[in-house]
């Protein structure tokens, strides 16, 4: 049995200051019990954050890091620093780093290596542009950014690893992947794993759907079994749409 995951992801949004706004309206209650509440906030409110969200159900994530524990990487921040403020979670390889930050599948395999080696644990994005989606190649992109993500990894490790399929032309445009379709790209996700690390690490991983993920869609995704939960941006930015997200991943019947 897979716990459902919700991730908010900020991206480039939030000073501390609004950070604090948000913190202040999440109630002290569990919002829902039975799922994992993960805020993947920009390094500079993770400190705080972290101070703001000890002993409450919420976990709190990171976007990014370097693969390396130190050393000449300006602007860079290492898993260590993560580790040191009471991170939890790394969002590794999204599209916008791939796009606008060159990050390669190896790439993305190292920093997922260095994550487990530092007890983070990975929600690493995977998903086809619509360029490649057009083409009828969203199988195959899928399959080579698993397998590159999962490369070296043991079965045992592989467990502690989320996955997000986050088909890039559905991520900030209001146009979400039908549940339908999410749930067979999914499953081949699940095949993938099942064919690089083992049956039952692919039965154990966590598979995500992002991609315009709000309130009023949640449940559909979240009723097909294979979708383990999403990872959501522009819907997570209120700490209203925020709990709305996480109460409707909890599908019936899990
Ligand atoms: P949106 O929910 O804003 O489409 O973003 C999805 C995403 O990229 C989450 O990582």
């Amino acid at each position: 049995m897979r716990t459902p995951i919700l991730a908010g992801n900020w991206k480039m949004h939030k000073t501390i200051a609004e950070a604090a706004d948000f913190a202040a309206q999440l109630p002290a209650e569990d919002p829902a019990p039975g799922v994992e509440k993960v805020i993947c906030a920009p390094f500079t409110a993770l400190a705080f954050l972290a101070e703001k969200l000890r002993d409450t159900p919420y976990r709190l994530g990171a976007q990014n890091m370097h693969h390396e524990e130190q050393g000449a990487y300006t602007g860079e921040i290492s898993p260590l620093m993560l580790k040191e403020l009471g991170v939890q979670y790394v969002i590794i390889g999204h599209s916008e780093r791939r796009q606008y930050f060159n990050e390669t599948d190896d790439a993305v395999n190292r920093k997922v290596k260095a994550a487990l080696a530092h007890g983070l644990k990975p929600i690493v994005c995977v998903g086809e542009s619509l360029a490649e989606r057009e083409e009828g190649r969203t199988e195959e992109i899928v399959r080579r950014q698993t397998e590159a993500v999962l490369e070296g990894i043991t079965e045992t490790e592989a467990k502690e690893i989320v996955i997000a399929y986050e088909p890039v032309w559905a991520i900030g445009t209001g146009r979400s992947s039908t549940a339908e379709d999410a749930n067979q790209t999914i499953g081949q996700i699940r095949r993938v794993i099942a064919g690089k690390v083992g049956e039952t690490a692919a039965q154990s991983i966590r598979i995500q759907y992002g991609g315009s993920v709000k309130p009023d869609n949640i449940a559909s995704f979240m009723a097909y079994p294979d979708i383990d939960g999403a990872l959501v941006g522009g819907a997570s930015l209120t700490a209203d749409s925020y709990l709305s997200l996480v109460q409707g991943a909890t599908a019936v019947g899990r």
